[in-house]
């Protein structure tokens, strides 16, 4: 069974996206009259890019997890809304239908309420794939207070600062969290995190791996006890809290290309709307259909795609606590037919990483459940599209290579499911709402093509209903970063190439913003966590073309004295160090692939760092590295050219 908004033909997809230019709110106000609303809107949509101001379904009122919940208990209470697949495939799985959830998203929202939590309170999630981290999120949609969930890779002094910038006076965890072979003890991160922190009132921990943790009297306590209280009252329900429609759901911390992540903030309705309707839409999810997006729910793919998308469609989530290699390169194919899932959405890196291991992990697996496939995170190359087209397709299910950002909340750029034409690495066409131009570095429409196709910055012109509101307590930061380079246009980022027939290619992030296995990590934030080593005198960071994880980190590192000869051990055991350092600041993500120790960087007399150079050695070049006469000291290129790695 299809949705009443479900786009079914090619021409439908043109006549749609026509409508929803011409006149976006009539468009959206007539897919937001599908939805649960405690009171309707009075102005669709209000907005300017200056400052920025944007605002869609201006007077609502709402909570999403009656939309996510409540509005599907009568005719699917029983339907399976979260299945859970352990870190280890001996261990039983878990299926909530989705009346179980509600039940537990409302008992968890009574022991957040039985806490403090309030509207518009933060409650920062750090904790593993576990059913209980949807539910804990859900549970603050539902209280109304502005969830961020951290990445439970990053290290304590990365969860400090956003416990800081965000002023959370709330956790979740757990214990720890297994990922293959190993046990991450989460709770002891949080207790570093928390080191001289006075904001933090409460830390709600529930038990996973059951690691020895430090509880500490008044500010630490069970989950399971606090449910037990609950339990205790019998109270199974919990009235969701009147929002308006731009009142913030989440923060979710970002990297940029200048100093730390930055919070960016989705308001309810619209990133309500908008993640439903591109999960219907791009899926092309049919009722009972299983959806298994492998992303983790600490990047935006899980927030839309495991969360707030399926759960607002009435679908069956599939939700992975594991990796993809563990035990064997096999899992993700024996997951698919131990449920049957229908649709698989993951990573590019994650495609390339399962082709090293050839085709036998593959061989002996049915995988004839699978309809659609989907990529995310980063532009897939030609033969890892292929790959995943003949080997797990089986050229018979449409892959959508889906293009968006956190900043953008759902989908913007992507085929639809077998209704609008696929072109390998290509994302192809726009979502209705959304409308996409190429600029020069002027902000100047490109109008000439360059060897058959249209080449530039992309932007969109005007804002979709899951557009970025804010970055969290810093309005200024949000206007500067993506809504001022350009007048009048949300700048992405990326660029993209267009064809004749307005397909978009995204090339790849052309600021200083590194894709790294689909993780978004700044320059200068690796740079200034190499820089905190008590040694390192200055080091510049860039991006080269890694098999495996699409970009891989280069560090070129000044180290005090000479790195050959000095009291502290060899050059690796020096590089082990940095990688410590790093692992300390920002999280093991953000470790260098190579350190290359350098006497000197190039720099123009100015004192700017020339990237542009670094980045062509980091790549292999070595002639054209374009001007170097304005450089410092143009002697130092030789040497770098020299020690590459
Ligand atoms: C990149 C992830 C090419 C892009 C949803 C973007 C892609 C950044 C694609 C956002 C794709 C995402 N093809 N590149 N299909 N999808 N990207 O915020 O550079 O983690 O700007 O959001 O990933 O990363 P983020």
């Amino acid at each position: 069974m299809s949705y009443p908004y479900q786009i079914k033909s090619f021409e439908q997809y043109q006549a749609d996206y026509k409508r929803s230019i011409d006149d976006p709110a009539e468009f959206w106000s007539t897919i937001a009259e599908h939805f649960t609303w405690k009171k309707k809107w009075h102005t669709t949509l209000n907005w300017n890019f200056k400052e920025p101001k944007i605002e869609w379904f201006k007077g609502a009122k709402l909570n999403i997890t009656e939309n996510c919940l409540d509005r599907h208990l009568e005719k699917y209470g029983d339907t399976p809304a979260l299945i859970w697949e352990p870190n280890d495939p001996e261990e039983h799985h878990r299926i909530l239908t989705y009346r179980k959830l509600y039940e537990k998203v409302c008992q968890f929202s009574h022991v957040l309420k039985n806490n403090g939590v309030k509207k518009g309170d933060r409650v920062c999630i750090y904790m593993g794939m576990i059913p209980e981290l949807a539910i804990a999120v859900l549970a603050c949609a539902r209280v109304g207070a502005i969830h961020s969930v951290v990445f439970g890779g990053f290290s304590a002094q990365s969860i400090a600062d956003r416990l800081y910038d965000a002023q959370a006076e709330y956790i979740v965890t757990c214990d720890g969290a297994y990922r293959g072979q190993k046990d991450i003890p989460l709770k002891s991160v949080i207790d570093d995190a928390l080191i001289g922190n006075r904001i933090v009132k409460k830390v709600i921990v529930t038990t996973r791996t059951r690691t020895a943790v430090s509880m500490i009297k008044g500010r630490d306590v069970w989950w399971e006890d606090e449910i037990k209280k609950v339990e205790t009252l019998g109270l199974t329900d919990f009235p969701a809290e009147e929002m308006d429609a731009e009142d913030p759901l989440f923060i979710l911390y970002t990297s940029g290309s200048t100093g730390k992540p930055k919070g960016v903030v989705h308001s309810c309705a619209g990133y309500m709307l908008f993640t439903n309707y591109t999960f219907i839409n791009v899926f092309q999810y049919q009722r009972g259909d299983i959806h298994f997006c492998t992303a983790d729910i600490g990047w935006i793919t899980g927030h839309s795609y495991i969360l707030y998308g399926p759960l607002s469609a009435g679908a069956t989530t599939l939700m992975f606590e594991g990796i993809p290699t563990w035990p064997d390169a096999g899992r993700f194919w024996n997951i698919i037919d131990k449920y049957k899932v229908n649709i698989l959405y993951t990573a590019p890196t994650a495609i390339r990483s399962l082709m090293g291991f050839g085709l036998g992990p593959v061989h002996g697996h049915d995988l004839s459940s699978l309809k659609v496939l989907g990529t995310v995170g980063e532009p897939i190359n030609e033969e890892a599209w292929h790959w995943y087209d003949d080997n797990i397709g089986k050229n018979r299910c449409p892959i959508v290579d889906t293009w968006w950002q956190t900043e953008t909340g759902g989908i913007l750029i992507s085929n639809l499911a077998g209704i609008t034409p696929a072109k390998a690495s290509w994302a192809t066409l726009p979502l209705p709402g959304v409308e996409p131009i190429l600029v020069d570095d002027k902000g100047a429409e490109i109008a000439e093509k360059e060897d058959g196709v249209y080449k530039g910055n992309l932007c969109i012109r005007t804002p979709w209903p899951s557009t970025i509101r804010t970055t969290y307590g810093d309005h200024e930061r949000c206007r500067t970063n993506y809504f001022a380079t350009y007048d009048n246009l949300y700048f992405t980022g990326d660029g993209a190439l267009k064809d004749e027939d307005g397909n978009f290619r995204i090339t790849g992030r052309v600021d200083d913003v590194l894709n790294v296995s689909g993780h978004r990590i700044g320059t200068a934030e690796v740079e200034n966590a190499i820089n905190m080593h008590a040694n390192v005198v200055e080091s510049a960071v860039v991006g080269y073309p890694h098999d495996i994880k699409g970009q891989g980190i280069y560090a070129f590192v000044i180290y005090q004295g000479s790195h050959a000869q000095n009291t502290h051990g060899t050059a690796d055991l020096i590089r082990k160090d940095i990688h410590q350092t790093v692992t300390r600041i920002i999280g093991a993500i953000a470790k260098p692939d190579k350190i290359q120790f350098v006497s000197g960087l190039p720099k123009t007399r100015s004192g700017k760092i020339m990237r542009r150079i670094l980045r062509k050695i980091a790549e292999g070049e070595t002639e054209n590295l374009g001007d170097t006469t304005t450089l410092l000291d143009p002697g130092v290129v030789e040497e770098i050219k020299n020690g590459k790695l």
